[in-house]
């Protein structure tokens, strides 16, 4: 039995591409056979409604099946998981009440490690190859929780000068972190929504590749049928299979996979 990985896509800066990539990179990966669990960390939930649209996904709020409701409880996750619909594809969904997250959190003894013990049952029972977990855009203490139960770190980045601020201090949280939570390491950044025809991409590659973060060879490029895919609550692969943005994911799932067999 190989042990779950567990990777959290993170970055302060909003918009940056965090839930697509999680999305996408999720079901390329269980395209490919592995047994992939995702976790909605937002209380924007962009991550259960590339899934589900909004009258399930309130569903899960009202038969209380959503990860706010496991937390709150310090509970093994495990029933509080749904299927996507996809082979290999599971899911525990989030709501608006994740808003108050940090409140719950702040009395807790051991308040850093909520989520990993919450966790600790189902990365134990080896049922899943990876857990991706869908962070929201803060550095708080739920963001720390994720990272702290996580194996992984990958930063999606926005092809974006204002893309490129988010990413020092993104870099300094991972440091006070891993003086917790040692096995954290960073996988990488994913830039995104990256516009080719624009002479600044170029420059802003130059830039993250003069730093000492790792940068994946897989950019993904800005294009309307991620957006049309999300409309239509499917992941892009399952959208249009052959569209450019499908073969990215496609293209990144693999690099991540590479990295974590070596
Ligand atoms: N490659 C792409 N091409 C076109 N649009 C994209 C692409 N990737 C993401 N988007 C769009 O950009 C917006 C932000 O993407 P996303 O929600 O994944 O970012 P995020 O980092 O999760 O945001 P937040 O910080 O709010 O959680 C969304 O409207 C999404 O549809
Ligand atoms: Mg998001």
């Amino acid at each position: 039995m190989s042990k779950t990985k567990v990777i959290c896509f993170a970055n302060n800066k909003g918009g940056s591409g965090k839930s697509t990539t999680c999305v996408n990179v999720g079901y390329e990966m269980a395209l490919t056979g592995k047994k992939v669990l995702l976790i909605d960390g937002d209380m924007q939930m962009n991550l259960t409604l590339s899934f589900f649209d909004d009258s399930m996904t309130f569903s899960f709020v009202e038969s209380g099946k959503t990860l706010y409701e496991g937390l709150k409880a310090e509970k093994d996750l495990a029933p509080y998981i749904v299927h996507t619909g996809y082979p290999n594809l599971d899911l525990i969904p989030s709501s608006s009440e994740m808003s108050s997250i940090e409140f719950e959190l702040f009395p807790r003894w051991q308040r850093e490690f909520i989520l990993r013990k919450c966790l600790s049952h189902i990365v134990a029972s080896g049922t899943y190859d990876f857990i991706l977990m869908d962070a929201p855009p803060t550095l708080g203490c739920w963001v720390m929780n994720m990272l702290c139960a996580s194996d992984e770190l990958v930063i999606p980045v926005e092809a974006s000068p204002w893309g490129l601020f988010g990413v020092a201090k993104m870099n300094d949280f991972v440091r006070q972190v891993q003086t917790i939570a040692p096995q954290l390491h960073v996988m990488g950044i994913a830039v995104t929504k990256a516009d080719e025809r624009k002479k600044y991409l170029r420059e802003m590659l130059d830039t993250l590749h003069e730093s000492d973060m790792p940068v994946f060879e897989t950019i993904i490029r800005i294009d309307s049928t991620i957006e049309w895919s999300q409309d239509n609550s499917k992941p892009v692969g399952a959208y249009k299979r052959n569209s450019r943005s499908a073969n990215e994911y496609a293209n990144l799932a693999k690099e991540i996979l590479n990295h974590v067999s070596r």
